[in-house]
C-alpha cells in the first residue's frame, strides 16, 4: 500500500506521515500493524466528537437507506440540510440566520467572499497578515503569507493586508472596502488570540464604514474553544460567518452563514450568484446536524474549558516556553522548529499524534477530539513529558 501511496496518491509534501490506517475509534487511530494512537489531532480539528462517534455513525447510516445525492443544491426540499441550518439558526444571533451549505472550508470562504462584494457593490476586501483561510484562488489571494502564494500569481485582485491585532491598520478599512476577513482566533499563525478589544474595534469600523465583516471560524467553531462559535468570547457579531472542518464530524463540509436579507441577494441578479452541485448532500448533512444536535444537547462544549486547564496543567516542561490558545485549540510552542519537529516525529513512535501548525514551525499542534476524556488526556501529556525529556 506504501508505494502505491508515493505512486498514484498526489502528494503534498515530500514527507508525509505516511500512517497507514485500519480503523479508528473514539480518540484513537489504529494502523495496520495493530499499533494504537492516541490522537491530539483530530484530523486538524476536523473530528470534533472523535472518531466515528455513534450518534454521527447513526445519522449517516439512517440516511444512507433513504437517498443519496438526488438534485444540486437548492432546488429540493431535503429534510437533513434544512435541519442543520434551522438548528445552526437558533443557535447563533438573529441577523445570522441563513445558512448556505458547501463542500469545504475553503468553497465557504469563496461563496463569503462573492457574497461581501454582491453585498456592497464594492471590490476591496482587507485580510490579516498570517491568514489562513484556504487553498483556492480566492481563499488564497486572502492568504496573509506571501511566499506560499508567489507561485500561483496573479490572484484575485483589490485584496490588501492589514496586521492583526493592530488598532492602527484599522483605518485602511474604507467606505472603499466591501469587507475585512479574519479568522476570529488566527490558527495557522500560531493560535493567536485578538487582544485588547480588537475585534470590537474591527466591528466599529465595520460600521462606520459599510463594510462587512467575515469571521472565518473553520477551525475554532463548532465548540472546540468553549462556545459554539468563538465570536461569542469576544462581544461582537459578524455579518458573515464561515464554518467548516468540525462542523461534519468528520465528512466533509463547509458553510458561511448571513442575513436572509444579505444572502438573498445570491438567488438574482445574477440569477444563480453562487451554485454548488454536492453542497448540503444529505448524508453528509445527516452528519453534520447528529454533531450539532450532540454539542448543543451535552456539557461537550462547556467541559472543553476544563480540559483546557487540565492541559496546561499537564503541558508543563522546560522546553515548552507557552501554551496558546482557548479551548482544546491550543499550541505547545517550544524554542525552535526543529524541536518542534523532532518531538513531533518522535511522539509518532509513542503512538501520540501531535502535527505542526502552518505558518508557526514552533508548535507543536493539540487540537484534540472535544470528547477526549481525562485520563487520555493525561496519557498523552505523559508521553510527550518522556518525549521531551529525551530531547537533546
Ligand atoms: C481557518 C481556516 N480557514 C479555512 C480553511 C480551509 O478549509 P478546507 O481545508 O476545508 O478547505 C482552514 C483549513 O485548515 C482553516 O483552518
Amino acid at each position: 500500500m506504501k508505494n502505491d501511496f508515493y505512486k498514484y496518491q498526489a502528494q503534498t509534501t515530500p514527507h508525509p506521515l505516511a500512517l497507514e490506517i485500519s480503523h479508528a475509534e473514539g480518540s484513537y487511530i489504529y494502523d495496520t500493524s495493530g499499533k494504537k494512537h492516541l490522537d491530539f489531532v483530530a484530523g486538524v480539528s476536523a473530528c470534533t466528537l472523535g472518531h466515528c462517534h455513534p450518534r454521527v455513525v447513526s445519522a449517516i447510516k439512517n440516511q444512507v437507506d433513504k437517498y443519496l445525492h438526488v438534485m444540486v443544491y437548492g432546488e429540493y426540499i431535503q429534510e437533513p440540510a434544512v435541519e442543520l441550518a434551522k438548528l445552526l439558526s437558533e443557535n447563533l444571533p438573529k441577523n445570522l440566520n441563513t445558512t448556505y451549505l458547501v463542500n469545504s472550508g475553503t468553497e465557504a470562504i469563496e461563496g463569503s467572499l462573492k457574497l461581501a462584494r454582491r453585498a456592497t457593490g464594492r471590490t476591496q476586501i482587507l485580510y490579516a497578515n498570517n491568514a489562513y483561510h484556504g487553498n483556492t484562488m480566492g481563499s488564497m489571494s486572502v492568504m496573509g503569507f506571501e511566499e506560499r502564494k508567489n507561485a500561483f500569481k496573479p490572484l484575485v485582485p483589490d485584496c490588501f493586508p492589514v496586521d492583526f491585532n493592530n488598532e492602527q491598520d484599522l483605518q485602511k478599512i474604507t467606505s472603499e472596502t466591501a469587507a475585512i476577513i479574519l479568522e476570529t482566533i488566527q490558527g495557522g499563525a500560531g493560535f493567536i488570540q485578538p487582544e485588547n478589544d480588537y475585534l470590537k474595534k474591527v466591528r466599529q469600523r465595520c460600521d462606520e464604514t459599510g463594510t462587512l465583516l467575515i469571521l472565518d471560524e473553520i477551525q475554532p467553531g463548532f465548540g472546540r474553544t468553549g462556545k459554539l462559535f468563538a465570536f461569542e468570547h469576544f462581544g461582537i457579531v459578524p455579518d458573515i460567518l464561515v464554518m467548516g472542518k468540525g462542523m461534519g464530524g468528520g465528512l466533509p463540509i463547509g458553510a458561511f452563514t448571513a442575513s436572509h436579507e444579505v444572502m438573498a441577494l445570491l438567488q438574482d441578479n445574477p440569477k444563480l450568484g453562487h451554485i454548488t452541485t454536492f453542497g448540503g448532500n444529505p448524508v453528509i448533512a445527516a452528519a453534520a446536524l447528529a454533531t450539532l444536535q450532540e454539542l448543543t444537547e451535552t456539557d461537550i462544549i462547556q467541559q472543553t474549558l476544563e480540559k483546557e486547564k487540565l492541559f496546561r496543567n499537564l503541558l508543563k516542561h522546560p522546553l515548552i516556553k507557552e501554551v496558546r490558545g482557548r479551548g482544546l485549540m491550543l499550541a505547545a510552542m517550544l524554542e525552535t522548529p526543529e524541536i518542534a519537529s523532532q518531538v513531533i516525529l518522535a511522539c509518532k513512535e509513542e503512538g501520540l499524534i501531535l502535527f505542526w501548525l502552518l505558518f508557526e514551525g514552533r508548535a507543536l499542534r493539540i487540537t484534540p477530539p472535544l470528547t477526549i476524556s481525562n485520563d487520555e488526556i493525561a496519557e498523552g501529556c505523559k508521553l510527550l513529558q518522556i518525549v521531551l525529556n529525551r530531547v537533546k
